[in-house]
């Protein structure tokens, strides 16, 4: 089980001798404010690694770090091996970064934002046109590549950015909420994008985010943050099975409406079972498929109709809500909050 005490910090596929990226208990401090708490993980050459969290998290002050763009307080980041203190100039050479905010200059066309980067980074001419041609192309922008940026989309202006940060051909790219504001069509794009990206360019990607289904979808492992903290990392099943019954079946049970929620509690894999009234209940299960076999073969023995019955898999939500007991985002509650046993230390 993935808990706070028993963070997984190996990579699933330990086979590279040098991490891709090494957060080694780092800290960072505002005055008296402790933003970054103490944090440790690692990324392997190649993953999709997600920072996920709520808003003040330290999601970006963590980015900021292990790309040389402010001090670190105490502990350390390595790059490839390299400290981001004592070596900042290797380890921009090998990162890509794009910011939270939009930084592409609006009054140039694509192609000028593309090419004034690729400058500053020293890329020769040829070599230039051939990763700008061949970026437009990733990113679908090549019709685009004469316009002027204040005409792109949201989505559009994304695209180009991730463009932009690839353009001196890195080999590890940090992308900090890429796709906060874009439309589902447009984030789904990204995703899709970067994936692409990743393989043909051989990238190592940590992407934040405060979307469960982008974490979901995208990254091999997630490290949960909250308040400064790493409270859960591995992958997103693991984190999703990590939390106790792995299902919540929803059941209404038609006629003479007597009390069930022992009988329920007997299925198998049920880990809890809330009466809702009028013959309705709510079970939590480690296993739904065998728990809902067993209540339809219950109901059929009994001849009690069964009106309604619906199976839903645990999200990445809940495992949110399990580990840092709060929502990730007020406009994504939704009814899960019953029977989640507290975590030992966990504040109501
Ligand atoms: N320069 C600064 N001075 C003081 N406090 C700061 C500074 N930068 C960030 N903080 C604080 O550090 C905490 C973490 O901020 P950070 O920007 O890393 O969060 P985040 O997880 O990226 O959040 P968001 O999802 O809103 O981008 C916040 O409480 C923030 O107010
Ligand atoms: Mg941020």
């Amino acid at each position: 089980m993935t808990t706070a005490e028993q963070v997984s910090n190996q990579p699933a596929a330990a086979t590279v001798a040098t991490p891709a990226i090494a957060v080694e208990n780092i800290v960072k401090r505002y005055g008296a404010f402790e933003a970054v708490k103490g944090v440790t993980f690692e990324v392997a050459d190649g993953e999709i690694f997600g920072l996920l969290g709520p808003n003040g998290a330290g999601k970006s002050t963590l980015i900021r770090m292990m790309t040389t763009l402010i001090p670190v307080t105490s502990g350390r980041a390595l790059i490839a091996g390299h400290d981001v203190v004592h070596e900042p100039d290797a380890v921009r050479r090998l990162i890509g970064v794009i910011p939270q905010a939009l930084t592409s200059d609006i009054d140039l066309t694509v192609e000028e934002n593309l090419s004034i980067y690729a400058k500053l980074y020293g890329v020769p001419r040829v070599q230039r046109e051939q990763n700008i041609a061949r970026l437009l192309e990733a990113v679908d922008l090549t019709k685009w590549r004469e316009a002027q940026t204040k005409t792109l989309s949201g989505g559009m202006r994304r695209r180009l950015e991730i463009a932009r940060g690839l353009v001196h051909n890195p080999r590890i790219f940090f992308l900090d909420e890429p796709t906060t504001g874009l439309d589902p069509v447009s984030r789904v794009a990204v995703w899709e994008m970067l994936d692409k990206l990743r393989t043909s360019m051989k990238l190592t990607i940590l992407i934040t985010t405060h979307y469960m289904d982008e974490a979901d979808n995208l990254c091999d492992r997630i490290a949960i943050i909250d308040h400064g903290k790493l409270v859960a990392l591995d992958t997103p099943l693991a984190l999703k099975s990590s939390v106790p019954g792995s299902s919540v079946i929803e059941v209404q049970f038609g006629k003479n409406h007597v009390d069930r929620k022992s009988q329920l509690e007997q299925l198998a894999g049920v880990t809890g079972v809330e009466s809702r009234g009028s013959g309705e209940y709510r079970l939590m299960t480690s296993n739904g498929s065998l728990t809902t076999t067993q209540l339809v073969e219950m109901a059929t023995t009994e001849g009690t109709p069964i009106h309604g019955l619906s199976v839903q898999n645990t999200t990445l939500d809940d495992v949110f809500v399990y580990y840092t007991g709060r929502q990730l985002r007020d406009e994504q509650v939704k009814a899960l909050s019953f029977v989640m046993p507290p975590r030992p230390g966990m504040q109501p």
